[in-house]
């Protein structure tokens, strides 16, 4: 059993292998957060944690009771208006313009398994794996209920919450936001760890100590961004990646969002994850109650690592879909780095075959192919061949590429519209743009008002005829642009704020649709590389295009940083040609392949143009992937030295596998130096009873020397080298087999 109810003292107290997360009905009907931390016994009351104790710093109390201070408790799912003066969970306004709320608590439910959502991507899990409470709260006098979910997956130490809003009445009642989970921790002693960037340098760590007052990542770019993403951590400030503990968040969903943490009077820490209240809000009606996304808690005290192994799991079980979860990825040659828009039929078929004979599985043609596309000014919604480029047609091309043994996969930006293409000229109020102001273009194009179901009949339709037409393997999902000018020809006036979400639940329902036609083809998401790497995303699409900066250098920092929250099976890490298209920076065809071996491995690049050392080269990586793919992709992953913290001029992780009879470590270094000091590397993950041998070394070495100890590894650079190649972001590979 993993929820513990206790029907006399109203005591919940969920427990997984190492958390308790314990919250109980308050004498008021509230519901009080007692703990959330290591796991602790079961007790039939927690009296002693929820002693109240008047203080005169607050200015609302119960009459009876007057050390009932709602701004002092902790709560579950926070009310405002009422006495508790930070920012609450939700709010809803009344027709009459009321906006206080009294919840109490009227029941639970408690069921085995966790049951997916309709139409939201969520998590699931059978009968054996998850435990579902519902706590029902309602407020009698707007004849409202909320249902608060906690889906326990006790093996993980995964706690999935969400909230759902029931109305009773018949009256419009109005959710002015509504956060998925709320979490009152008892002090403030922690870091806030989150992954913020840009364009092509995402997810680079910060960690900041908390401090007084609000502070917060979040997005109103109606997608999950580049600049900030929904998983951040809290951390005891002495937690480092093997000990100490650590609380994760992260919310299964791709739009707007805020995850915030306050410091209040007291030292006390509020969580909130969800939609962000800005542009949101949603009329309740009697028929259709609204559901928020959910949001994940993991719970770690050993560390980040286990935290990241136990999301990894967890995803993988309970998120991703079951059919590509654990199936091993083709290494894949992507032709935009190698042509951007200029190609035809001819010359990619020069890149496919020298792709299959270098050993490669997949051609993925990126965007071109459609409509009069030759530069990002036209063609998006004209999903049909461009016949100058594809003579006989895409399904010809199509042909040819399966005939060489290879798979297909095909490139489309669904949710977009080019002013200058066959779609707008038929649909032009299909564009998101406010009536009678300037629209503002991005990449020279617009987007498609996906809250339309119109919109997403037609994108479904125009993409299950290439589907069929080109027996596609696979699909890459871009999307270029963020959403400006928000507002829908299909909403009425009073619902023109609840587009932004409508607008991902358009696009939530063209993936479920497609992914249920089309279970074979594997999707990966995309925008603008990683713009929406979110568990929404992740839920239809088990891999994304981590970054468009395929730099080696900056892909090892994103890949780092992307890596706390994601499994490296969702990372797709292609090798590029230098200089560097984003960067300009020249590093070696070793390196480039280092990094992206730790992720879904492709080539992203002009292939006929290799030299003949270098074709040998990406033959070699090729083979050597191949043997250790399941490792890369599904090994056990630990990070080692982090690039975000001290001398920044190293990084190092590495993966295990599940018997722990084979690892493969890696260490990048940024700019070399002269008389460095002596080197040992400390692996981790592996058997300390187990003898090992290191990259064929004649010497054997047990696993706990090797952990504890560490392996030299030498800084003299090779003096027989022949070609000579820059010694700055150089990287080493540690291939570690049991004996
Ligand atoms: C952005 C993507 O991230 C790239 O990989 C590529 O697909 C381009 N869009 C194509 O326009």
């Amino acid at each position: 059993m993993t929820v513990h109810v206790n029907e006399d003292t109203n005591v919940f107290h969920l427990q997984t292998k190492n958390s308790s997360y314990v919250f109980q009905v308050l004498g008021n009907g509230d519901i009080g957060q007692v703990y959330y931390g290591k796991r602790i016994h079961v007790r039939d009351s927690y009296a002693n944690l929820m002693t109240m104790e008047r203080r005169d710093a607050t200015v609302a109390y119960n009459l009876e009771h007057p050390e009932f201070q709602p701004d002092h408790i902790k709560r579950e799912y926070a009310d405002f208006g009422r006495g508790d003066f930070r920012f609450p969970a939700f709010q809803i306004t009344s027709p009459d313009g009321n906006r206080i709320s009294d919840f109490r608590y009227a029941g639970y439910k408690l069921t085995r398994g966790k049951f997916r959502f309709e139409d939201m991507p969520a998590t699931f899990g059978d009968k054996e794996s998850a435990e579902t409470l519902i706590i029902k709260l309602v407020d009698f006098s707007a004849n409202l209920e909320i249902h608060l979910s906690y889906a326990v997956f006790p093996d993980d130490d995964v706690i999935v919450r969400s909230a759902k809003f029931i109305n009773n009445g018949n009256s419009l009642m109005e959710i002015n936001h509504a956060f998925s989970a709320q979490l009152d921790l008892p002090d403030n002693d922690y870091d806030f760890v989150h992954f913020s960037g840009a364009w092509a340098r995402e997810r680079h760590m910060e960690r900041t100590p908390l401090r007084s007052g609000v502070q917060s990542v979040g997005s109103l770019r109606t997608a999950s961004s580049h600049q900030e993403n929904p998983f951040v951590m809290l951390a005891r400030p002495h937690t480092n990646e093997n000990s100490g503990e650590a609380i994760g968040f992260n919310l299964v969903y791709s739009g707007n969002f805020l995850d915030q943490v306050e410091v209040d009077q007291f030292a006390t820490t509020r969580v909130l994850i969800g939609i962000n209240p800005n542009e949101f809000r949603w009329g309740l009606t009697h028929s259709s109650p609204f559901q928020t996304p959910e949001a994940v808690l993991a719970y770690s005290d050993q560390g980040f690592n286990q935290l990241s192994q136990n999301l990894a799991t967890f995803y993988s079980k309970h998120l991703v879909n079951q059919r590509f979860a654990k199936q091993e990825r083709p290494i894949l040659i992507n032709n935009w780095e190698a042509t951007y828009f200029d190609f035809n039929e001819d010359k990619l078929m020069t890149i496919a075959k020298d792709a299959k004979k270098l050993g490669i599985e997949m051609f993925v043609l990126d965007d071109g192919w459609f409509g009069k596309r030759d530069d990002d000014t036209t063609s998006l919604g004209d999903w049909f061949t461009d016949k100058r480029k594809f003579p006989k047609g895409l399904g010809h091309f199509a042909d040819q590429i399966h005939d060489m043994g290879l798979k297909f996969g095909l490139w489309f930006e669904p949710e977009m519209i080019s002013i200058e293409s066959e779609l707008y000229k038929e649909h032009s109020n299909w564009m998101i743009n406010a009536v009678g102001r300037p629209s503002t273009p991005g990449r020279n194009q617009f987007v498609l008002d996906m809250s339309y179901s119109e919109v997403v009949d037609y994108l479904y339709d125009k993409i299950s005829a290439v589907i069929k037409e080109t027996k596609l393997d696979y699909v890459k999902w871009d999307m270029n642009r963020y959403i400006t000018e928000m507002f829908s020809y299909a909403l009425p006036y009073g619902q023109q704020p609840e587009m932004p979400h409508r607008y991902i639940l358009g696009v939530y329902d063209l993936y479920d649709r497609l992914t249920q036609s089309f279970p074979d083809v594997m999707f990966e998401s995309c925008a603008s590389g990683g713009g929406r790497f979110d568990l929404g995303m992740m839920y239809y699409a088990p891999q994304a295009w981590t970054s468009d900066d395929t730099d080696a250098y900056e892909r090892m920092l994103i890949q780092y940083g992307t890596s706390y929250g994601y499994s490296q099976s969702m990372m797709g890490a292609h090798v590029s040609a230098v200089p560097n298209d984003q960067t300009g920076r020249i590093t070696s065809l070793d390196t480039r392949a280092n990094v992206a071996y730790f992720g879904d491995f492709g080539y992203e690049l002009d292939i006929t143009k290799l030299n003949k050392r270098d074709r040998a080269k990406v033959e070699e990586q090729i083979k050597f992937y191949k043997q250790y793919r399941k490792l890369f992709q599904f090994g056990k992953f630990y990070r080692l030295s982090n690039p975000f913290e001290g001398s920044k001029n190293v990084a190092a992780w590495m993966v295990v596998s599940d018997d722990q009879s084979e690892a493969i470590a890696a260490r990048y270094q940024v700019l070399n130096q002269p008389q460095a000091n002596y080197l040992r590397i400390k692996f981790a993950g592996l058997d300390p009873d187990k003898e090992y041998r290191v990259n064929d070394d004649e010497e054997t070495y047990f696993g706990d020397e090797l952990m504890n100890a560490g392996y030299f590894v030498s800084q003299i650079l090779d003096p027989d080298k022949k070609v000579r190649e820059s010694a700055d972001f150089s990287s080493r590979l540690f291939v570690i087999k049991e004996v």
